[in-house]
């Protein structure tokens, strides 16, 4: 039995990944001449393999850079920020000697190294005095980065979360340190376009025109389609142009969602991949996500959930205070819908999507809005 070859993920190795050559390209000229990347796109599309991505890349050209990527999506606080951050930092360190540089440099803080128990990564825990003890060792860390002995990518994956710390203007700190980095390139992932577009293009914020952006898309889909049929193909399992269709079209192009289900159908599956198949592995998918959804079900009020399952019906709604839209789902009123939606978005269940002239609404986690349209 081959190993399954849609990966569930976010990186694995290139074999696994489909496409994004333009992007890592792009994102490794901005690296190799001295410029940021801001990477923005909606959720579960792919930024996090991106990034890893372009990692793997500057191993295999050999590229002078040492490659940091720290999540913070977890981090509430300037506090979070620098232990993530060091965290990182410490797990790439590979030399004892930098360690120990490291961590002289963090000194004033009583800096304290642990393994988690689980993962076996490093843990760094610190005892700050006070405020100004937390900015002066945010700068401690980022100085270290800059007298490091090889240049440095450190990618900051959900960065959009620094506006949730309460009681410092993050943006500005941190960009007041970085702006006088050379030996530190980085990238800004973030999913909260919305957010994210606010902090880089918006000439009152600190990070203002400091990046270059980048929009991460679907794939396209001719491009997506030929992959998955070479991993059928490659474990000996035929698959028809209408069934790759069919995945492609049920699952958006979105790309978490196209693997998982690719993922189901290949288990599944023997020497031919036909709609059966498909059907039942997308049955499955949903029966097993089915806890989760009566989950969110229970988190929202009626007429959020009727919203959502509107909005699931339609696919894609442009005219959500329209008369046909909301007679047609018994919806009281626009301000009504608009309320509805903006908690939705909120809560990330409902994706906004503007451009120039329209926004349209789906619902965010496919197979939820599969689930509801079929209510
Ligand atoms: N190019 C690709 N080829 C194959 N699978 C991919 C590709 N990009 C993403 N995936 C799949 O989609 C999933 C989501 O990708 P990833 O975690 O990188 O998205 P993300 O945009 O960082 O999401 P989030 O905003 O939730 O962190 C991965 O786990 C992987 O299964
Ligand atoms: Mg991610």
């Amino acid at each position: 039995m081959p190993d399954n070859p849609f990966i569930l993920e976010p990186f694995k190795s290139k074999e696994y990944f489909c496409d994004r050559e333009q992007e890592t390209e792009k994102i490794i000229r901005n690296i190799t001449n001295g410029r940021d990347t801001t990477l923005i796109s909606p959720r579960r599309l792919g930024k996090t393999g991106l990034i890893l991505r372009v990692f793997e890349e500057i191993r295999e050209r050999n590229l002078p850079y040492e490659t940091i990527y720290a999540d913070i999506s977890d981090t509430l606080s300037l506090e979070e920020f620098i232990k993530v951050i060091s965290e990182a930092v410490v797990a790439k360190l590979k030399k004892q000697r930098w360690i120990t540089a490291f961590f002289k440099s963090i000194g004033s803080v009583r800096p304290l190294l642990g393994l988690d128990p689980i993962t076996g990564s490093p843990q760094v825990s610190f005892t700050f005095a006070d405020e100004n003890q937390k900015q002066s060792t945010l700068k401690d860390v980022l100085s270290f980065l800059e007298g490091y002995s090889q240049k440095i990518v450190l990618a900051i994956d959900e960065f959009q979360q620094i506006r949730e710390y309460e009681g410092v203007n993050m943006e500005a700190i941190l960009r007041k340190h970085i702006q006088h980095m050379h030996n530190v390139r980085l990238i800004f992932c973030g999913s909260k376009k919305h957010t994210m577009t606010d902090m880089f293009t918006n000439a009152k914020n600190p990070f203002y025109e400091s990046t270059s952006f980048c929009y991460l898309d679907k794939l396209p889909v001719p491009v997506y389609s030929s992959f998955i049929k070479s991993k059928f193909e490659l474990a000996g399992k035929a698959i028809g142009d209408e069934v790759l269709d069919y995945i492609l079209d049920w699952t958006r192009v979105h790309t978490y969602y196209t693997q998982r289900l690719c993922n189901e159908v290949f288990s599944i599956s023997g020497n031919i991949v036909d709609m059966t198949i498909v059907l039942k592995a997308s049955q499955a998918i949903l029966d097993s996500e089915r806890e989760r959804f009566r989950e969110i079900r229970r988190l929202l009020t009626r007429a959020q959930w009727k919203m959502l399952g509107a909005i699931a019906k339609e696919g894609n709604v442009t005219q959500i205070t329209s008369s046909t839209f909301l007679s047609k789902y018994g919806i009281s009123s626009g301000p009504t819908a608009l309320r509805n939606i903006r908690a939705l978005i909120d809560k990330e269940l409902v994706l906004a999507n503007t451009d120039e002239k329209t926004t349209s609404y789906s619902v965010y986690n496919v197979f939820l809005s599969r689930f509801l349209a079929m209510e």
